[in-house]
């Protein structure tokens, strides 16, 4: 297409499409020889008895994937102990996320989230045209339940939980929860997308409360990011309205193999949540000997503020000089913050190593060495 044609077609969109240029898009993946701690995935091989579901599902590649993903529903309600009406699979929990901004907002609406939150919610509600709330809560470790109840937010349409949260790692009490639950109206999306790395978790909650509508992931705990499968569960109402906008074929036969072996074999990761664990209180007792501040975390990352001196987003490209990602977070109030994930012991030692050799050049005024 020539230029000229290009701009017509481009200044033919309306105001509502053109806004969409300021949506951020993803940036290319660095190549292996980088330690990438910066989008939270859990860097561990599959189990050998998931991988070869995975292999066995590829001699089907010439079929459509199983309708409505039954099957995979069915080993999520197993697994979980609920029925499987009350279960929606996903590519990945960031595709029922939308799905739940579209069932369940129009244009002008509003939704509203602790803050600071996922910010992929920000561009979910941009899209729907609807408008975000984030509401700064002081005492992240508890929820402002009267704050979501009253003022501004008391219309919206539903309210959005990460527990734990991210970027803060912080894990609010299921009571809280609870009290929310019973006491407001409102649609309340639980997204658990780190839950199994915290010490408790929501899904007794379903039973009495039709007003939730809860998110789990395969991505963290499950180390299937790549694979990308998601589960919501909820009342069959919410479920049911969610499943119906839902494209066709939404997921494929690897997706839907490697799920079911992961469901089926839970207590094999065990060991990794435990590594995680324990490398995440290694990890912030490391930094915060050499002047980090640290979130208290239930996650598979920490959110350190930096040492006075220097901000984030100079820590950050520091660490990249030395083939170490971290994320950056300016939103909300975190110019002063990195946020790492938590991964294998080599690339921890290999982040905190880096780290210290920032440290030390910063203590003899030097410039930080280019990499390792
Ligand atoms: C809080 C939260 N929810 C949901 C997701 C989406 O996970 P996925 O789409 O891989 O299931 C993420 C990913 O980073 C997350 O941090």
């Amino acid at each position: 297409m020539s230029d000229a044609k290009l701009q017509n077609v481009l200044s033919s969109l309306s105001q509502a499409a053109k806004q969409l240029d300021a949506l951020p898009s993803g940036r290319p993946s660095p190549d292996a020889n980088y330690v990438k701690l910066n989008t939270n995935e859990n860097p561990f091989p599959l189990p050998t008895i998931v991988w070869q579901s995975a292999i066995a599902a590829l001699e089907r590649q010439y079929l459509y994937p199983e309708d409505d993903n039954i099957s995979l529903r069915e080993a999520a309600a197993n697994a979980y102990g609920i029925a499987t009406d009350h279960v929606i699979a996903g590519n990945g929990s960031s595709e029922l996320l939308g799905l739940i901004y579209r069932a369940f907002l129009a244009p002008g609406d509003r939704v509203a989230m602790l803050s600071p939150g996922f910010s992929f919610n920000r561009k979910l509600a941009m899209l729907q045209g609807a408008q975000l709330l984030e509401i700064r809560c002081n005492e992240p470790q508890s929820l402002p339940i009267e704050q979501l109840l009253s003022g501004p937010t008391k219309d919206a349409k539903f309210i959005l939980l990460a527990n734990p949260n991210n970027p803060t790692g912080t894990f609010i009490p299921i009571a809280d929860i609870e009290r929310l639950l019973a006491q407001s109206d409102r649609l309340v999306v639980l997204d658990e997308a780190y839950v199994d790395f915290a010490p408790d978790n929501g899904l007794r909650l379903l039973n009495n409360y039709p007003n939730l509508l809860l998110l789990r992931t395969l991505s963290k705990s499950y180390a299937a990011a790549g694979v990308r499968v998601g589960f919501g569960f909820g009342h069959p109402q919410l479920i049911g309205r969610l499943r119906n906008i839902q494209n066709v074929f939404n997921m494929n036969v690897i997706g839907h193999a490697v799920g079911i072996s992961i469901l089926a074999h839970r207590a094999v990761y065990e060991e990794n949540h435990r590594h995680i664990r324990h490398e995440r209180q290694r990890v912030a007792t490391a930094l915060s000997q050499l002047g980090f501040s640290l979130t208290p975390s239930h996650a598979n990352f920490l959110l350190a503020r930096v040492p006075a001196g220097h901000d984030g987003r100079w820590w950050q490209a520091a660490l990249e000089r030395q083939r170490i990602l971290v994320a950056f977070l300016p939103d909300n109030g975190l110019e002063n913050y990195i946020r790492v994930s938590i991964g294998t012991k080599t690339q921890m030692d290999a982040f905190l190593g880096a780290v210290s050799d920032i440290s030390d050049s910063l203590k003899l005024g030097r410039s930080p060495v280019e990499h390792r």
